[in-house]
């Protein structure tokens, strides 16, 4: 939305679009956007009458179909790309579908009905919708799509002509969507454009992740960081372009100054002017006129991303970029983390978000991780070191199933959040249910600002930097390696460990370049996916420390190459999984050094013996001891410190599942049905 900056209709949808290519990772089976029509472009005072009703674009497939349809149709029509504006205001959206099929009709911005009086974009669940349909269906509303969405722009018009029916002419814009938050249930953000109120955005949120973004062309046309309070911003005069967004990825690259929005909070943009609202549902009915709740001012922050962490480089799909860029991502989890140790002066991490934590977290009863996906995977992986370091008790717990099971969570646990976007709402469900019963909850997260960052008493960020490709790759390893380090931090009082942390943080260091080695092995795995690329299924077996790593490389084929994969605990071959094993049958063995390293010999014999057909991986120098001949083949990876080594032997996986899908034919960067943040439960 722009304000006093003369602005073409073309330079507008291309905003629109290139946000919507920045968030595509999130959604992508349809997409719409919302813009005005031609109308005076002098600013509004908001009344309806010069206003024409918004257009609205939607398309089935990706976003490219969408800009395709919506220049044919500007082109078909009389809409003038070179029209220009002073004041603008534009909404879009990309989906996953999770209520009706995706079609031009169930995509968003939904709208009020034909007029378009209202259109909403959503991000989330609205789980009441069935009770609002049945009202408004009955007060003579029809529907066009089978969304949970569809009931919002149409309440929103309900509101709207019941105020104005009763006389009140002067509703404002916020006052109508408080009214519709107030029968809101479930999860969402949303953005609002009216007919009836030109030149604003309405935009609000519970549990779903929105943020605003600050552009402003002051006097030296600087976009540059400093800190403001929002109240500033009611300059009007003052030419800017503001921005709102699930994601700081589709703003980034316009501005780095950005206000989280929380949870409750109505943001009202009219004008040039932000003003933000708290709704409080405990406030319950108007009593006489609509709701005027109290006004909220926060200050603006400032992005740590750089555009280029959203760019391809020189890649072919972000999922390359990111498996190729861990020894960089990885060096910037560990920035400032790892004390080396003087002459005298042990060696040692430091967490700064946790500091004031860990004397509660070293007397915790038990160590709960939560997650989802792959970040379940990684603290999985995390596991084994938190245990030997800690002696706490640690257990595991996918997000949706602790919940499914109210499983029991106490005052003295110590639960740890691991979510890569820190906006999962299973994950994030999960922690307002650990909220609720009193134990310390800590964030691991991607994502500064996210809603597990904010919402747990404390927490590590993981600094991967922007990750886009849906296959988490990067930010698995960095979260291992977080966990690694919360592990040294929780047992740092610990004489008894100092040798085996110090061996831990020397491995910690030597990381980066061993992943470099790790993906040397790109060609190879490029050799092996050619051989593999016409199988049906792919079997991965592993252990120990790398019993997440046969979770996580299966879950990455399964993914991406779309091909039926599972990951196996080793020891449990002979009770099920070995009436699979024949000569035809890939299985992958994870067979690195380490602690059951002969156990895993024993399971190669095994699996040998049933000729079964292997590829085995094991530390470098140690092919003779797992080549059990025939057509086994063996790959090598580059040796670390044993609760570290899932950080390395995940990186072949990471190669082959990528290419797989390249030569299967499949989408890389987004796999079908699948989003990079679920945030619907
Ligand atoms: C989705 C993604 C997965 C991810 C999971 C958890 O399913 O497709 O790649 O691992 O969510 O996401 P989070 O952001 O919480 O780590």
């Amino acid at each position: 939305l722009n304000y006093n900056v003369n602005r073409e209709r073309r330079y507008i949808l291309e905003v629109l679009f290139n946000g919507l290519r920045r968030l595509e990772y999130r959604g992508y089976d349809s997409a719409g956007i919302s813009i005005d029509s031609s109308f005076p472009s002098s600013l509004s005072n908001g009344s309806s009458s010069d206003s024409l009703p918004p257009l609205v674009f939607r398309q089935e497939g990706n976003i490219e179909s969408l800009v395709k349809s919506v220049y044919q149709d500007v082109a078909s029509t009389d809409l003038n790309l070179e029209e220009s504006f002073l004041v603008h205001a534009g909404i879009a959206h990309t989906r996953w579908a999770t209520h009706g099929e995706p079609a031009p009709r169930n995509s968003h911005p939904q709208t009020s009905g034909p007029g378009n009086e209202f259109v909403v974009v959503h991000n989330g669940v609205v789980t009441n919708y069935q009770v609002l349909k049945e009202t408004l269906l009955r007060h003579g509303f029809n529907f066009e799509s089978e969304t949970d969405t569809e009931v919002i722009p149409k309440l929103a018009k309900f509101v709207f002509d019941k105020a104005n029916e009763e006389g009140d002419q002067t509703v404002t814009f916020s006052q109508v969507v408080l009214e519709v938050m107030r029968h809101l249930e479930g999860a969402y953000a949303l953005i609002f454009k009216s007919q009836h109120y030109p030149n604003e955005l309405i935009a609000c949120k519970r549990g779903s992740p929105l943020l605003l973004g600050v552009k402003e062309f002051n006097e030296d046309m600087s976009n540059g960081p400093s800190f403001q309070d929002v109240k500033l911003l009611t300059k009007s005069e003052q030419p800017k372009e503001l921005f709102l967004s699930s994601d700081a990825n589709a703003v980034v690259e316009h501005t780095k100054k950005v206000l989280v929005i929380e949870d409750g909070e109505v943001v009202h943009l009219k004008d040039g002017a932000v003003s933000i609202l708290k709704f409080d549902q405990g406030k319950g009915k108007r009593s006489g006129g609509l709701a005027r709740p109290a006004s909220v001012q926060r200050a603006l922050s400032v992005l740590e991303m750089e555009v280029e962490q959203i760019n391809k480089g020189n890649y072919e799909h972000y999922m390359q970029k990111e498996i190729h860029e861990q020894p960089e991502s990885l060096t910037t989890t560990m920035r400032g983390r790892l004390i080396r140790g003087g002459s005298c002066k042990a060696k040692t991490v430091l967490l700064g978000g946790l500091k004031d934590h860990l004397k509660t977290i070293r007397r915790s009863r038990r160590i709960v991780f939560i997650g989802c996906g792959t970040s379940y995977n990684a603290a999985l992986a995390a596991r084994p070191i938190l245990e030997e370091l800690s002696g706490i008790p640690v257990t595991m717990e996918i997000a949706s199933d602790l919940l499914d099971r109210q499983g029991p969570i106490y005052r003295e646990d110590t639960a740890v959040f691991v979510s890569q976007s820190g906006e999962t709402a299973d994950t994030l469900r999960a922690l307002e249910y650990a909220l609720e019963n009193g134990a310390l909850c800590v964030g691991i997260t991607n994502t500064v600002g996210s809603a597990i960052a904010r919402n747990t008493h404390c927490g590590v960020h993981i600094n991967a930097g922007a990750e886009i490709g849906v296959a988490s790759t990067k930010a698995y390893t960095s979260q291992i390696v977080v966990m690694a380090m919360l592990a040294l931090a929780i047992g740092s009082d610990a004489i008894s460990s100092q040798i085996r942390r110090e061996a831990i943080i020397d491995g910690l260091f030597e990381l980066p370049s061993k992943v470099r080695e790790a993906l040397k092995l790109d060609r190879e795995m490029k050799d092996l996916a050619k051989l593999l690329m016409a199988e049906q299924s792919l079997l991965v077996f592993g252990r120990g420390y790398n019993y997440a790593t046969a979770l996580e490389g299966a879950l990455k084929v399964k993914e991406v190459a779309l091909m039926h994969s599972e990951g196996i605990l080793a020891g449990e071959m002979k009770h099920g999984p070995l009436a699979l094993v024949d000569e035809n049958l890939p299985i992958f063995v994870i067979a690195t050094h380490d602690v059951c390293f002969s156990k895993q010999q024993s399971v190669i014999q095994q699996l040998n013996a049933r000729k079964g057909r292997l590829i085995v991986m094991c530390s470098r120098g140690d092919a003779s001891s797992v080549n059990v001949g025939g057509s086994c083949r063996v790959i090598e990876v580059p040796q670390v410190e044993d609760c570290l080594q899932p950080v390395i032997n995940i990186v072949p996986l990471q190669l082959l599942a990528y290419h797989l899908t390249v030569q299967r034919g499949y989408n890389v960067d987004q796999p079908r049905n699948l989003a990079k943040s679920v945030t619907t439960e």
